[in-house]
């Protein structure tokens, strides 16, 4: 899709299929390119009785309007109540303006944002304009055979009226463009089943990806791990017979500080010997999706260039039972001598991760992140709306609640009080990899906790990673929750790289 800037002038030499405007409830359109054009507009939202409730699309096909402009409709989208219009209602939009292409029929608009919208911040405004539609542009249907099933995204042109800013609006675009690939590779990682999606492909995928940008790739297999001493890794693979990979991306952009990140790549989660119940467990497929924005990410931040160096760490493998499968009790050493009971097999993702905080180490990080589909126990506390955020570091949690406000990848921080390692002793290791029935998604980080020895903050992503129905801008299926946000740290990061001591 191409996004063009422009002013009224500019349009007026173009033919475009649709005009595209927000309406407010109870408020009349304000003055747009004539007197004529305003009241026209404003006739159609009274005599059809739209009510401009947020979302609310009417189309006027063929409308009667003077022959200086070159529009074959308009299409007027329902902004709600004007003093509760934000970005995010910008983002939406844009993902309806998107989709409503092949169901209006329309493939080249003009956009016309009255940017003095309810003191919406006009780069922020523009930028959620562009993201969203771009997110909504998003198809997943590779495996579907029928070309007349496939619904194709028709809009191939947006000429939005360009807010006064000092700011380059072209940047943005060309920027979030990037942004928007990576979460589009983020999500097609996450949708591949896991038959398609191994570790090794997902190994591959990365290698190519990588190279294309300058990222340097390292892919760890089994042998070089049992040399590393990564057994808590190698234990959940031990069920399955797909090769595990233990993928590390270096990113360098500049400076001599590293910056880490880490994914969990349970390419699917069985549960193990401590098997899950078959109800949904297809959904176990997207347990690599906080891989799958690490590598989206790592991605982005090459491409954009960012100056700072990022070291992307994802441990890939499945977690299967089998005769060979680690069973409930066993203990294992963990790469760094930590000695782990392994009580449940199904808290896998702990266990690879904690071999991968391990591993960090060696770059000397300022800060690492991980993200996780780590707990159902999220999943009960906050639902589908918000990660959870758990760390050791004041400082670098703040830094993820604005870049969640900037970027509405929402985050809501749990307690990490010391009076849960109480929870997860053991009394035949040095820690036990499950506590008890309460408290799931702080006692996982508890558990992280013990392997970390610098700043470092978690994302549990189990209700964010995929959505069960579409939503505006996030689609049915893996959402690459992750990407935008961690973009955006970094991006803050390069900005204040001096100042980020706490
Ligand atoms: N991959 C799951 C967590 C999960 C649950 C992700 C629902 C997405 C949606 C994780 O490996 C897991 O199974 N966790 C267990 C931990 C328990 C055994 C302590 C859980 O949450 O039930
Ligand atoms: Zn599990
Ligand atoms: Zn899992």
């Amino acid at each position: 899709m191409e996004i063009r800037l422009g002013t009224i002038s500019e349009i007026r030499k173009e033919s475009f299929d649709a005009l595209v405007l927000i309406s407010f409830e109870g408020k009349p359109i304000r003055k747009i390119f004539s007197d004529a054009l305003t009241k026209f507009i404003n006739g159609v939202i009274e005599s059809e009785k739209f009510k401009s409730s947020f979302g609310e699309v009417i189309v006027v096909h063929r409308p009667s309007i003077p022959k200086k402009f070159n529009f074959n409709k308009i299409v007027i989208v329902g902004g709600g109540k004007e003093n509760k219009f934000d970005v995010e209602s910008l983002r939406k939009i844009g993902s309806i303006v998107s989709k409503g292409a092949s169901k209006y029929n329309y493939s080249s608009c003009v956009f016309l944002v009255d940017w003095n919208v309810n003191k919406v911040d006009k780069i922020y405004g523009f930028k959620g304009l562009v993201e969203g539609l771009l997110l909504g542009t998003y198809k997943f249907d590779k495996f579907i055979s029928k070309k007349e099933e496939k619904n194709e995204n028709k809009l191939s042109s947006v000429f939005v009226v360009k807010p006064v800013v000092k700011y380059d609006l072209n940047k943005i675009i060309h920027n979030t463009k990037i942004v928007i690939d990576s979460v589009f590779l983020a999500r097609d990682l996450q949708n591949l089943p896991s038959n398609i999606a191994t570790p090794s492909y997902i190994s591959d995928v990365v290698k190519a990806e990588c190279e294309k940008v300058g990222i340097r790739v390292k892919v760890i297999d089994k042998n070089e791990a049992r040399e590393l001493g990564m057994n808590l890794f190698l234990a959940v693979s031990k069920g399955s017979n797909e090769e595990p990979k233990f993928v590390v991306m270096e990113y360098e952009g500049g400076g001599d500080k590293w910056y880490g990140l880490i994914g969990k790549g349970i390419t699917f989660d069985t549960g193990g010997i401590s098997l899950k119940p078959s109800d949904k467990m297809e959904d176990m497929k997207f347990d690599m999706s906080g891989a799958a924005s690490v590598i989206g990410t790592i991605i982005a931040v090459a491409k954009i260039g960012l100056k700072v160096n990022v070291v992307g760490i994802v441990p890939l493998t499945e977690n299967m039972p089998g005769g060979s499968a680690t069973k409930p009790g066993d203990i294992v050493r963990g790469m760094g001598g930590i000695f782990v009971e392994i009580v449940n097999t199904d808290a896998e993702g702990r266990l690879i991760l904690a071999d991968a905080l391990e591993y960090v180490k060696r770059y000397k990080p300022e800060f690492v992140i991980d993200i996780a589909t780590l707990t159902g126990a999220c999943v009960v506390a906050l639902g589908n709306e918000a990660a959870g955020l758990l760390g050791n570091d004041d400082n670098l949690k703040s830094i993820l609640k604005k870049s969640s406000q900037r970027t509405f990848e929402r985050v809501w921080e749990l307690p990490l009080w010391e009076e849960y390692d109480e929870y997860i002793k053991s009394d035949f290791a040095d820690v036990k990899n499950v506590g008890n029935r309460y408290g799931g998604a702080i006692t996982a980080s508890a558990f992280l906790k013990k392997f970390v020895d610098y700043k470092w903050a978690h994302l549990d992503i189990a209700g964010t990673a995929y959505s069960e129905k579409d939503k505006y801008y996030i689609p049915k299926g893996g959402t690459g929750f992750g990407v935008r946000l961690l973009v955006d740290v970094l991006e803050s990061i390069e900005k204040h790289e001096s100042s980020f001591n706490s």
